[in-house]
């Protein structure tokens, strides 16, 4: 088959896994190519797609709004094209399931079948910092899935996940931040730290932050990914209402996995259950 994914990622989580899944395919003997939704890159020629992968971070329970518009915005499927979803979150909550509502509608619209979900946990690029331990431990978690996860798309085998009415409803009140988010991102700003490096205009996949005399400008249609106050060498953006849950600096995978004992307390029921579920049970993505 010739797999295509489109992905959005604002700190590389997403694009990680999805560069992963891929590579998973390719032994698989299909071919693959990724594109970034981003608002200065190519589009995909869909035409001889025979599966669609739709990569993106749960952002506020939801799939942020560029990945919204990006599927708006695909013609109509040829032949039911088979199409999965693959999307991470800094938290194993079911509630995270809820953001592939919209995103399936929107595709079923458009004629694609939509067969399923993969999702992953990652570390936070928003809220609080993980440790390096557990994001080693997430590392690891992604690595066991992939292998049952890439058969299933090769298999084109069904994996949908469920959401509730209440799931359901959380992630509507919250889609709010498709409206607020464009306004809170005007009053980023950089701080006196800033070198003026443009790091933070280049990784920007909205196109929103253009250099001015050496400055970060940042306009009107911040998608809220963090992108550039976590890859800011200096840590110099000011992220307005969301500055005291500021994320910077990348993670290192390379340590020790955190033990059972050394996961964090915040969410630690759920942590233990993701991380069990792909280290017992592997074939289990949802
Ligand atoms: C604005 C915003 C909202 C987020 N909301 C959620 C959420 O509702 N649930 C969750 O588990 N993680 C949430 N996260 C964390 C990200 O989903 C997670 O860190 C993801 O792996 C980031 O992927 P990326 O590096 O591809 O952007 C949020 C992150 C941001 C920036």
């Amino acid at each position: 088959m010739k797999i295509i994914c489109c992905c959005f990622s604002g700190t590389g989580n997403t694009a990680r896994a999805c560069g992963e899944l891929l590579k998973k395919l390719e032994q698989l003997g299909h071919e693959t190519a990724l594109f970034p939704i981003r608002a200065d890159a190519e589009r995909p020629a869909l035409a001889d797609c025979d599966c669609l992968l739709i990569g993106y971070p749960v952002h506020g329970f939801n799939a942020p709004k560029p990945v919204l518009q990006f599927l708006k915005t695909l013609g109509k499927a040829q032949n039911k094209t088979p199409c999965y979803l693959v999307r991470t979150s800094g938290e194993p909550l079911k509630l995270n399931n809820a953001s592939g509502v919209t995103p399936k509608r929107i595709l079923r619209k458009k004629g694609y079948a939509v067969l399923g979900e993969f999702h992953y946990v990652l570390p936070y690029n928003i809220i609080f910092r993980h440790s390096d331990g557990m994001a080693a431990r997430m590392l690891r978690g992604l690595e066991l899935r992939l292998p049952a996860d890439a058969q299933k798309i090769s298999a084109l085998r069904p994996s949908l996940a469920k959401a509730g009415p209440l799931a359901r409803f959380i992630s509507f009140v919250c889609r709010i931040e498709h409206t607020a988010m464009p306004v809170i991102g005007r009053h980023f700003r950089a701080t006196e730290r800033c070198i003026g490096c443009g790091r933070c205009a280049s990784v920007c996949p909205q196109g929103n932050i253009r250099m001015e005399d050496g400055r970060p400008k940042f306009g009107k249609s911040c998608a809220g990914c963090m992108g550039c106050a976590f890859s800011c060498p200096e840590d110099a953006i000011h992220t307005a209402v969301f500055n005291g849950w500021r994320v910077n600096g990348a993670y290192s995978f390379d340590g020790g996995p955190a033990s059972d004992d050394e996961i964090c307390k915040y969410c630690r029921k759920a942590y233990l259950r993701y991380f069990h579920e792909g280290e017992d049970r592997p074939e289990i993505s949802q």
